[in-house]
């Protein structure tokens, strides 16, 4: 039995959570299981690094330890959360995952994809998202929402030109994976945005036979 593994991705306030938290009530309603869960964290050790990565501004970070630390978080969250419950049977839906390193170390930081794909390959070459639902909003956009809904972390006070990086990075993975990624639009209202997730989301459910 292997349930369904699903991603949500985008740059700083494009809707990740608000979606997440729509797809698992909508599953929920139709009688799934499902477990939310986000990176870099969804482990007590990830969670430090999350702290680590977003927070700690006092201690010196390269590009290149950042992406590490996002992979370590990654490896004990496959462990620990994410592979046990895809054995379960049930959905996964993860606000961010490894496309976020490719978008934010390897656009955004300027490492190249390369770095990221060999740490991709090390970590989880045996798995991959079954999809991957990139909200794309313009940094503009993006960033005023964020704001508005808290204290920016120390990611969110990045330059504008490394966000355009990161949307671009993102951008050009989706024309690459055309087959796993869907690009959708995080401008409109909130139920808008909703309506296309859930309907591309239940669409993949309901071809992988799982009813809703
Ligand atoms: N489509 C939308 N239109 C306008 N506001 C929105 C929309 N979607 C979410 N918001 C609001 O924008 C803010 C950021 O949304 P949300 O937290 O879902 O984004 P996020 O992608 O998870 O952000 P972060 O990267 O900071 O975690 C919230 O206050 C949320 O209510
Ligand atoms: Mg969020």
């Amino acid at each position: 039995m292997s349930g369904l593994f699903i991603t949500v991705e985008g740059s700083e306030g494009s809707g990740k959570s608000t979606g997440c938290a729509h797809l698992q009530s909508r599953f929920e309603q139709c009688g799934h299981r499902v477990v939310l869960t986000r990176e870099p964290g969804g482990t007590r050790l990830g969670e430090v690094l999350r702290d680590i990565v977003l927070t700690r501004d006092d201690l010196a970070c390269t590009a290149m330890s950042e992406l590490l630390i996002v992979f370590a978080a990654r490896a004990q969250h496959l462990a620990d959360v994410i592979e046990p419950a895809l054995a379960r049977g049930d959905i996964v839906l993860c606000d961010r995952f490894t496309e976020a390193s490719y978008a934010y170390q390897g656009a955004g930081r300027e490492l190249g994809n390369e770095a990221v794909r060999v740490l991709e390959q090390l970590v989880h070459s045996e798995r991959q998202p079954d999809l991957t639902l990139l909200l794309d909003v313009s940094p503009e956009i993006g960033l005023a929402r964020a704001k508005s809904a808290g204290r920016l972390d120390k990611i969110e006070r990045e330059s504008m030109a490394f966000f355009e990086r990161v949307r671009s990075g993102y951008l050009e993975r989706a024309r690459a994976h055309p087959e796993r990624i869907r690009v959708i639009d995080g401008g409109p209202e909130p139920s808008e945005v909703q309506r296309v997730l859930w309907s591309t989301a239940a669409e993949l459910a309901t071809a992988r036979g799982l009813a809703c």
